[in-house]
């Protein structure tokens, strides 16, 4: 099995993603998303930004490797009635079920940076957008203090080192690599700029509530906690995660945890 399939099959990331509904919503609504236009969705999940686009009228189409999320995702769909909304299977490196110059938006917010190959992908999705078309990427940054790059950190010390050759998804945070990507993939550099952002998570219940969700629902950190869990460091693995949790926390509610996050926007217009 496809390693990178099975580390998002292997949870059930609609658990996290409850936790960003909002902000997905506030993301799509600064990009211009108007009724009529082909949007691709890639790395779509069960659909956070998806669902958004779909609901500003745009035709909808979002690619995911994970059999689950496509599935979750087609469900949400149809209960909210968006016909022209669908998910399906597929792999951001080769996206040959998608047509050249093909679609006027490609999204990936948080998606393609999980894929290997990041040059594939690059150049996969300039292949399929349409002469004027744009690309919106919103990607984790290395080192940044906030949330999800420190998970990622805590979680990656607690994991086996990466077979050789695997580039970290985090490299899509840094600005020279992006435009390096997309420059080989054929776009001239000043097509290519950059936006720190804030996506901020909400879940009900308590910062160490917010943990388990991770624990128990998100590949990165389940792999590490079981990595953890061999090598007896469990609790170390555990409270590294409460104290990040508990100091970043900004909710002033007992009952709800509120954690910003910081992300590099890339917006490319080829
Ligand atoms: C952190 S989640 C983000 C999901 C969604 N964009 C959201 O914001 O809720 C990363 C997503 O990328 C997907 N993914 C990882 N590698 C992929 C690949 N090679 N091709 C397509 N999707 C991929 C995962 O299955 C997962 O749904």
């Amino acid at each position: 099995m496809n390693p990178n399939k099975a580390l998002w099959e292997k949870g059930d990331f609609t658990r996290i993603a409850e936790t960003m509904r909002e902000s997905g919503d506030a993301l799509v609504g600064k990009l211009g998303i108007t009724k009529g236009l082909k949007v691709l969705d890639l790395g779509c999940g069960d659909g956070t930004t998806a669902i958004p686009a779909a609901k500003r009228g745009a035709d909808v189409l979002g690619v995911d490797i994970a059999g689950n999320l496509v599935a979750a995702g087609n469900k949400r769909a149809k209960e909210m009635g968006l016909a022209n909304c669908r998910f399906q299977e597929g792999d951001a490196t080769d996206m040959r079920e998608v047509e050249d110059r093909s679609v006027d938006r490609v999204v990936s917010i948080f998606g393609a940076m999980f894929a290997p190959k990041p040059f594939e992908v690059a150049k996969e999705m300039v292949r399929v957008l349409r002469p004027g078309g744009s690309i919106t990427m919103g990607n984790w940054i290395p080192n940044d203090p906030t949330l999800v790059a420190q998970i990622l950190k805590i979680s990656s010390a607690f994991t086996p080192p990466p077979p050789e050759g695997f580039v970290s998804p985090m490299t899509w945070g840094v600005e020279s690599n992006v435009t390096e990507r997309f420059v080989a993939a054929g776009v001239p550099a000043e097509k290519i700029s950059f936006e720190r952002d804030t996506f901020t998570f909400n879940c009900p219940g308590t910062p160490a509530e917010f943990v388990d969700r991770f624990k128990r629902y998100y590949g990165p950190t389940m792999n590490a906690f079981d990595a953890a869990e061999k090598g007896g460091r469990v609790a170390d693995l555990q409270g590294q995660l409460e104290d990040l949790f508990t100091a970043q926390n900004k909710s002033q509610r007992k009952d709800m945890t509120s954690i910003p996050a910081t992300y590099l926007r890339v917006t490319v217009t080829p």
